[in-house]
């Protein structure tokens, strides 16, 4: 994976536990264009990969330059929130990825209903701030804790309620209710969000009731239920460059175990949520476990995310 070393340039405090950073290029060279929704991986001081929403809208503006994002200090951080918040300081040096995106504006819309939850806000406001550019109509349902944590209150109120609806827990003294609250998407439009698992779920289910608006999720941790996997069991890969067979042991993933024998692959958040390990398969069923494969991709079953992803077949024939 190509790196690129960057100086940050601006960190300012967005919110409660929420603070921004901008980075540049030592020699102020233009980055890599980027779509809304894309993310970068930031190679951390304390050696941790961590993906982060880039915010702006940097298709076609002017500032090619610089990559703006935002991290939320998460309450049981497993070390990557807490380090940005505690060792990333102006004018401190780091390297990230090229970015990638996972969640991009589909085809064939120019309307758009965003539901965002907490730091989730951040791919959103990239695409808000592209269909800005665009004039293309959208609204926005944006849930927080409490309006000290929301992240970019003051800009995104400028837009008035008719097109941002704020939900504060703490000032309604409820959690924002999908099936009871008043919600209404007009037909035909499609749903972008991105939020804790608990938002995403509660989506799920009213995009499931509502068919006519499709949806389109980015899951910045894994679902805090059992996710999508099942009972892990054992099977075989075979490499199909080199002939090699191997076996994956039920508790041990594709990833591992070709790590294990010597084989240096891109990988970054490790948890089916980053599509870096995507890999080729050739043969065989996969029993895709990741957060990023469409319902098409999974369908046709080609392609994989050897971290987390295992098989249905005895055998995948995998193009490694
Ligand atoms: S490493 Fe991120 S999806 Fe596999």
């Amino acid at each position: 994976m190509k790196k690129i070393q960057v100086v940050i340039e601006r960190r300012t405090d967005e919110a409660k536990d929420v603070v921004s950073l901008v980075l540049r290029r030592p020699d102020g060279e233009n980055l890599p264009a980027f779509s809304p929704g894309a993310h970068i991986d930031l190679f951390l001081p304390n050696g941790m990969t961590r993906q982060y929403s880039l915010i702006g809208d940097c298709g076609d503006c002017d500032e090619t330059d610089r990559y703006e994002i935002a991290v939320s200090k998460a309450a049981n951080s497993r070390g990557g929130s807490l380090c940005v918040h505690v060792a990333l300081n102006e004018g401190n040096a780091l390297e990230i990825s090229e970015p990638r995106n996972n969640f991009p504006l589909q085809p064939g819309h120019d309307t758009f209903q965003f539901i965002a939850g907490g730091i989730g806000i951040t791919p959103i406001l990239s695409m808000i701030r592209h269909c800005e550019r665009r004039g293309w109509p959208w609204r926005l349902l944006y849930l927080a804790r409490s309006r000290a944590h929301a992240a970019f209150h003051g800009e995104l109120s400028a837009f008035g309620p008719d097109r941002v609806r704020f939900h504060f827990d703490d000032e309604a003294g409820f959690l924002f209710d999908f099936a009871h609250t008043s919600f209404i998407v007009e037909s035909g439009v499609p749903i972008y969000c991105c939020g804790p698992a608990p938002v995403m779920k509660a989506v799920e289910d009213f995009a499931l009731s509502h068919p006519d608006n499709p949806a389109f999720f980015e899951w910045f941790s894994p679902p805090v239920e059992s996710g999508p996997g099942g009972v892990a069991t054992g099977f075989d890969i075979r490499l199909q460059r080199s002939g090699q067979v191997l076996h994956v042991p039920e508790d041990r993933t594709i990833l591992d175990v070709l790590e294990e024998h010597g084989y240096a692959l891109p990988c970054s958040c490790r948890e089916g949520m980053c599509r870096t390990c995507e890999t080729g398969v050739i043969d065989g069923v996969p029993d895709h476990r990741d957060y990023v494969l469409s319902g098409g991709e999974r369908a046709a079953g080609r392609t994989m995310m050897i971290c987390v992803s295992r098989a249905k077949s005895p055998m995948l024939v995998l193009d490694v």
